[in-house]
């Protein structure tokens, strides 16, 4: 895992029930030690598989506590210690974003990233939390800890002069 400041990791979900009664095959293989993805165009075995690299590569039999341990434990010890710090989970619908942000109970190894982040954080600090939990679909946003979670909020431009 390299040093920089924005990573990119990806996780490779298991195939579902309608993917496997479908008979889909999985075209994804992974390189765990390389970090690499190989995406192998179905019915075409003579043609090189597309491949692609990121700061880390997550299998259908990796949990996420063992990414949240390599790739989110380090963000959220920073944000401890004063630092920003951003986990953003993009892809598409059925991909995987909410089972790995906010996770399963069972089993415990699947908990999401979001629990996994707030024991860590309470864990270690003794100050004052304003946490806020929002939203953005279709370019609407919502106030996901607000009485009306379907309220659609406006996005206003703020801006704040004078010396502090
Ligand atoms: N790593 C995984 N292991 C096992 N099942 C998984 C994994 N990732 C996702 N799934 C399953 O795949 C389905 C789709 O996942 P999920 O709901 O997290 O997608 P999503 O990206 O949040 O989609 P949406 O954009 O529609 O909210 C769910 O049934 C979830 O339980
Ligand atoms: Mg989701």
């Amino acid at each position: 895992m390299g040093s920089e400041a924005v990573k990119v990791v990806v996780r490779c979900r298991p195939l579902n029930e309608r993917e496997k009664a479908l008979g889909s095959n999985t075209v994804l293989s992974v390189d765990l030690q390389r970090c690499q993805c190989f995406i192998q165009k179905p019915g075409a075995v003579d043609e090189p598989p597309k491949q692609f690299t990121f700061d880390g590569t997550y299998f259908t039999d990796q949990t996420t506590e063992q990414m949240y341990n390599e790739i989110a434990y380090p963000l959220v010890e920073g944000v401890t210690e004063g630092y920003n710090g951003t986990i953003f989970a993009y892809g598409q619908t059925g991909s995987g974003k909410s089972y790995t942000m906010q996770g399963v109970s069972e089993p415990a190894s699947q908990k999401g990233v979001i629990p996994r982040a707030f024991e860590h954080i309470f864990e270690s600090i003794q100050f004052l939390v304003r946490a806020s939990y929002l939203e953005i679909y279709n370019e609407e946003i919502r106030d996901l800890l607000g009485h009306d979670t379907k309220q659609k909020l406006e996005v206003m431009a703020y801006s704040r002069c004078g010396t502090d």
